[in-house]
């Protein structure tokens, strides 16, 4: 069981590392591929919360594994030239105050490596997670994103 774990979760880095690797050619969707991913992966926990689906840990830590990912990989996503078109609703604040803005990834960062550290033995462990993993993303997109709809 444990080695079935492990091979899941060198298969989802791997995964990862390609989305981030495939990032110079099209920031925009890349990023905005990078975002919808840490959308789904905090959906599942999200369910599991809400008594949607029940609590399973592995699934639960590969959801925490691809936001931790994502965190590290989203901010490279952004360089000079990307601040328009392709849809995006990044904010240009983002590249007024970089520094800030890669501030609110690290924090995403360090509650994700935290959850991974100590993975979620029970639903209620996860929910508390998920309440301090979700202040990040509202922390971040409150101010570096301008939601289109
Ligand atoms: C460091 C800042 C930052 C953090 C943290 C962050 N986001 Fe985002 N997010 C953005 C920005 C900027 C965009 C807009 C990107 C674009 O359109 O170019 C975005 C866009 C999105 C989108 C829309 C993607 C699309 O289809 O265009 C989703 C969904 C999303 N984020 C989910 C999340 C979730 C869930 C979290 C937390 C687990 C999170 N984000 C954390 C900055 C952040």
């Amino acid at each position: 069981m444990i080695r079935k774990v492990s091979i899941a979760l060198g298969a989802l880095a791997l995964a990862g590392g390609i989305v981030a690797a495939s990032a110079s050619d099209d920031p925009i969707a890349s990023r905005k591929a990078m975002m919808k991913n840490t959308g789904a992966s905090i959906g599942v926990m999200g369910k599991m919360a809400k008594g949607e689906m029940p609590f399973d840990a592995v699934q639960a830590n590969l959801a925490m594994r691809a936001i931790n990912n994502a965190a590290i990989g989203v901010v490279h996503l952004f360089p000079a030239g990307s601040e328009t078109g392709g849809d995006t609703e990044a904010a240009p604040k983002i590249w007024e105050d970089m520094a800030g803005f890669v501030e609110k990834a690290k924090a995403m960062e360090d509650v994700t490596a935290d959850a991974i550290a100590f993975p979620a033995a029970s639903l209620d462990d996860l929910k508390e997670q998920l309440g301090k993993l979700g202040g990040t993303c509202k922390g971040c997109h409150e101010g570096y994103r301008i939601k289109k709809s």
